[in-house]
C-alpha cells in the first residue's frame, strides 16, 4: 500500500512479493501472515499509521525484546519529533495532555522508578491472591445471569463485566458506584482511544469521581488499593493527587481491555482448537490445574490483547535489528508478531496449550512489564475454567467468519462473542 515504503516501484522486478496492506478490514481480523511477511522481510519497518503519524513496527522476537528494555527508547510523548504534526488526532494518548496522562505507561525513570516502587507496595501478588475467592464469586455471578438462557454474549454479558468489577473492588470503588464505572468503560472501549466527545467526558468524569474518592479514602483508609497508595504516600514517598487520579485511572484502564480480550480471544482460540478444548476439558473435570496453568499462557502467546506494546520515542539515534532509527522516531513494539516468531518459539502458529518453553512477550518485559499480571491470570484462569466447566458444551452460535474483530492500534480482541449451550440453573 502507499504506507509502505519498502515496496518496489512499479516497473521494477520485485525481489520480493508486495509488502502487506496493514490496518485493514482483513489485517484486523488475521494479522498474522501480514507480521510473518515483516518478520521476514521488513523486521524494523518503517509505516504510516491510520492515524497519518509514521513509527516503525519491530516484529522479531529478540528485537523485541531488546527495544521494550532500551532505555534510549522513551515512554514520554515530548520526545516525539512531529508532536505538532496532528495534535490530538495521532492517536498517542500522552499527547492528548489529559491530566490523567502522567501515568506509569507515560513517563521514564526516576518518576517511573519511584511511582511503580510505590504501586508495587499495594498491589502485591499476595493481595491478589487474597482476592481468589472473590473472583470465583463475580465470575459466578456472572454466569448466573445467563446460564438459564441457552445463550449469550460472552463479550457483553460476560468477559467486559468481570474485569471492571474486580479491578474496581481490589481498588476500594463502593459497590453502588460500580455500574457507573461500568458505563464509562464501555464509553471508552465501544470507541477507542480516541478523543472524541462521549470518550473525553468520560475520562473526565472518571478523574472528577477518582479525585473525589482519593479524598474521602484519605479521612477513612481501608485495606484497598487506593487507600494502600495514599498510605505509602504518606510513609515518605512522594505522591501528589494527579500522579495518584493518573495510578487509578492507569489500573483500570490497563486492567480493563486488556482482561475483556484475553477472555475473548482466548475462548475463540479454544473454539477454534476443538482437539485442544477437549484436553483443557478433560484435565478440569480431573480437578487437574497444570494444563490450565500453561493454557492461559500458550493463549496469551497465540493471540493475546495486547497486540503492538503501548508507545515509545527514540530520543537519541540508534540502530535496531540493523535499522537506523533517528531521534524523535516513534518505535511500536508488536508483541503479537514477536510471540509467532520460529527463531524463538517451536511450531509458533500451533496452539499448544502444554506448552512449556512459554517467555511470551504478551505483558511486555523490562521495568514497564504489567504490573497486573498476577490479577490478569487470576482472572484468566478463573473465567475459562468456570465457564468450560459449568457450561461443558458452550459453541459459537454463528459461523467463525461471521465474527468481527475491533480494529484498534494496540489491543486486539472481538466485537461480540455470541454463544449457545444447554441451559443449566
Ligand atoms: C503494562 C499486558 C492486565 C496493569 C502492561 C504491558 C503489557 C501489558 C504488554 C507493557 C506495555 C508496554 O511496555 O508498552 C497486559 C495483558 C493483560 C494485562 C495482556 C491481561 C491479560 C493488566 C491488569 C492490570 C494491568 C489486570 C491491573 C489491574 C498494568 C500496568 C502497566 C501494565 C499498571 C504499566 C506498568 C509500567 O509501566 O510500569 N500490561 N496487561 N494489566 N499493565 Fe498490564
Amino acid at each position: 500500500g502507499p504506507a509502505d515504503e519498502t515496496a518496489p516501484a512499479a516497473g521494477t522486478a520485485p525481489a520480493t512479493p508486495a509488502a502487506p496492506t496493514l490496518f485493514d478490514w482483513e489485517f484486523a481480523t488475521d494479522p498474522y501472515p501480514a507480521y510473518a511477511w515483516l518478520r521476514e522481510h521488513s523486521p524494523v519497518h518503517r509505516t504510516r499509521l491510520p492515524s497519518g503519524v509514521e513509527a516503525w513496527l519491530v516484529t522479531r522476537y529478540a528485537d523485541a525484546k531488546q527495544a521494550l528494555a532500551d532505555q534510549r527508547l522513551s515512554k514520554n510523548p515530548v520526545h516525539h519529533a512531529e508532536p505538532a504534526h496532528a495534535k490530538g488526532k495521532t492517536g498517542i494518548p500522552g499527547e492528548r495532555k489529559a491530566e490523567l496522562m502522567t501515568h506509569l505507561l507515560n513517563i521514564d525513570p526516576p518518576d517511573h522508578t519511584r511511582l511503580r516502587r510505590l504501586v508495587s507496595k499495594a498491589f502485591t501478588p499476595g493481595r491478589v491472591a487474597e482476592f481468589t475467592p472473590r473472583v470465583q464469586e463475580l465470575t459466578d455471578h456472572l454466569i448466573d445471569g445467563f446460564a438459564g438462557k441457552g445463550e449469550a454474549d460472552l463479550i457483553h454479558e460476560f468477559a467486559f463485566p468481570l474485569p471492571i468489577y474486580a479491578i474496581c473492588e481490589m481498588l476500594g470503588v463502593p459497590r453502588e458506584d460500580q455500574d457507573d464505572f461500568r458505563d464509562w468503560a464501555g464509553m471508552m472501549i465501544r470507541h477507542g482511544g480516541g478523543p472524541r466527545g462521549g470518550v473525553a467526558r468520560s475520562v473526565k468524569q472518571m478523574r472528577t469521581y477518582l479525585v473525589e474518592l482519593i479524598h474521602r479514602k484519605r479521612d477513612d483508609l481501608g485495606d484497598d488499593l487506593i487507600s494502600g497508595l495514599i498510605r505509602a504516600s504518606d510513609h515518605g514517598e512522594h505522591l501528589t493527587e494527579n500522579e495518584a487520579a493518573a495510578m487509578a485511572f492507569i489500573l483500570l484502564f490497563a486492567g480493563f481491555e486488556t482482561t475483556v480480550n484475553l477472555i475473548g480471544n482466548g475462548l475463540h482460540s479454544l473454539f477454534a482448537h476443538p482437539g485442544q478444548r477437549r484436553r483443557l476439558q478433560d484435565s478440569l473435570a480431573a480437578g487437574e490445574s497444570d494444563l490450565l496453568a500453561t493454557a492461559v499462557e500458550e493463549l496469551l502467546r497465540y493471540d493475546g490483547p495486547v497486540e503492538l506494546a503501548t508507545w515509545r520515542f527514540a530520543t537519541r539515534p540508534l540502530t535496531l535489528g540493523g535499522q537506523s532509527i533517528a531521534a524523535g522516531d516513534p518505535v511500536l513494539v508488536v508483541l503479537a508478531a514477536a510471540d509467532r516468531d520460529p527463531a524463538r518459539f517451536a511450531e509458533p502458529d500451533t496452539l499448544d496449550l502444554a506448552r512449556r518453553d512459554n517467555q511470551h512477550l504478551g505483558y511486555g518485559h523490562g521495568i514497564h512489564y504489567c504490573l497486573g499480571a498476577p490479577l490478569a491470570r487470576l482472572e484468566g484462569r478463573t473465567a475459562l475454567a468456570t465457564l468450560l466447566t459449568r457450561l461443558p458444551d458452550l459453541e459459537l452460535a454463528v459461523d467463525p467468519d461471521e465474527l468481527r474483530w475491533r480494529g484498534g492500534l494496540i489491543m486486539r480482541g472481538l466485537r461480540t462473542l455470541p454463544v449457545r449451550f444447554t441451559p443449566r440453573n
